[in-house]
């Protein structure tokens, strides 16, 4: 009952995590994208940047770009923020309510590192503080000034994190947790500096003052790395349904992958916003290292050779696999057979012959957690076995 109940609460979580993820990445590719169409031309009022015209729903829509505040303040004014926090905010229970909760199920693998359930909880949630502030040290120091020098910087600091998560928690969670912590600096910069910029704007324009704009391109350039820092972020958030990116072996080299061609997408898609041809080899350029990521995680062919009898096979899943995946699971923290795919017959393990090899054997995703510890030579024996 508590788990059923516990996952209606993830669904919901999940639910509105999504939407205001979408809320959040829409109007920030949105903007990205208005912002690069502006255009100067004479004539325009004083401190306006540029225009853009925009045809949607019906109607023309003619903006302009105060840079960095319009003479004085507007009446009604539109802020956009709460779809950066409520992504956060439901994100993170999202994050607890799965690997806080059943830290054994998801969170930690024993032949990864051996944490007690505090220790992971803690090491998650202290590495998203940390992250953040050295994220914002870094952003904050002589680095910063050059952006070409601040990519490389914040490139070298995600890249330690994820090699720190690797060594902390299962693929899975390790993969997540990249995800969430490159989402968090995201969030952050809106929270601790765009935001908290503009308002020093608003307040200089309420006052009469004349605003600073070093406030509005130090919000420029933390908003450019939420740009390219997107595409990347999705993709490791919807990772756990993937067992090939983290299970394979290769995670490192999947995530350079993922990063590099969610950059090279971006960045194409922002020289073509800015009205710039975009370099012809940004889209070849992509899909080579995509093309590199997906050979590296092929699978070699199974060393292991020999009959397999039916029988061995059922008894490995009945023993290994049913206590959660039945139609009345024993394991607990599991209220109904996940995904629901049962293995209470051996019709039912032939059923899902290829998924189990897949999961077994390539990607090693499954038993979750090895939490019922499947042995190497079992798994072998998935490996060798036919399907029939
Ligand atoms: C400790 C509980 C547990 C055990 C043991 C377990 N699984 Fe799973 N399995 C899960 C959960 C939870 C999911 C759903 C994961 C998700 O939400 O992405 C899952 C998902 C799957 C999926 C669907 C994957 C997908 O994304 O479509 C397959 C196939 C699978 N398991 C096979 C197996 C096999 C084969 C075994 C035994 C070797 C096994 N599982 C053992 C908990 C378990």
């Amino acid at each position: 009952m508590a788990d059923m109940i516990l996952a209606w609460v993830s669904a919901l979580l999940r639910w509105t995590h999504v939407v205001a993820g979408i809320a959040w990445i829409g109007s920030s590719f949105y903007f990205i994208a208005a912002d690069l169409s502006l255009r100067g031309r004479a004539g325009l009022p004083q401190g306006v940047k540029g225009e853009t015209w925009q045809v949607h729903g019906g109607g023309f829509y003619h903006i302009q770009k105060y840079l960095v505040a319009p003479a004085h303040m507007p009446e009604e004014l539109t802020w956009f923020k709460w779809e950066a926090y409520s992504t956060w905010i439901f994100g993170f229970l999202l994050l607890a309510s799965t690997y806080y909760i059943h830290p054994g199920l998801y969170l930690i693998d024993p032949s990864v590192a051996v944490l007690d359930p505090r220790q992971a909880a803690a090491a998650s949630l202290a590495s998203l503080a940390v992250g953040w502030l050295l994220y914002d040290v870094i952003c904050r120091s002589p680095l910063g000034r050059d952006t070409r020098v601040l990519t490389i910087a914040v490139g070298v600091l995600v890249a330690a994190a994820s090699e720190l998560y690797l060594r902390l928690f299962g693929g899975r969670a390790a993969f997540l947790h990249i995800g969430a912590l490159v989402g968090s600096l995201m969030v952050g910069n809106v929270f601790f500096l765009i935001i908290p910029n503009q308002k020093k704007v608003v307040a200089d324009l309420v006052a009469g003052r004349q605003p600073d704009p070093r406030l509005g391109a130090q919000a420029k350039q933390r908003s450019t790395h939420n740009n390219y820092l997107t595409l990347p972020v999705l993709f490791l958030m919807v990772s756990n349904h993937y067992p090939m990116t983290f299970g394979t072996g290769h995670a490192r080299l999947v995530l350079a992958g993922l990063f590099l061609t969610g950059f090279l997408v971006r960045h194409f898609f922002n020289m073509k916003h800015a009205g710039l041809t975009p370099y012809r080899w940004l889209w070849p350029a992509a899909a080579l290292v995509m093309i590199a990521t997906i050979a590296v995680t092929l699978p070699a062919p199974a060393k292991i050779s020999g009959p397999v009898s039916q029988a061995e096979i059922d008894g490995i899943v009945a023993a290994r696999c049913a206590p959660c995946h039945s139609a009345n699971p024993t394991f607990e923290g599991i209220a109904q057979a996940p995904k629901g795919i049962a293995f209470d017959t051996p019709a039912q393990v032939s059923a899902h012959a290829a998924e189990i090899v897949q999961q077994v054997a390539v990607t090693r995703a499954m038993p979750l957690g090895n939490a019922t510890h499947m042995t190497e030579e079992e798994r072998a024996k998935i490996a060798a076995w036919t399907g029939r």
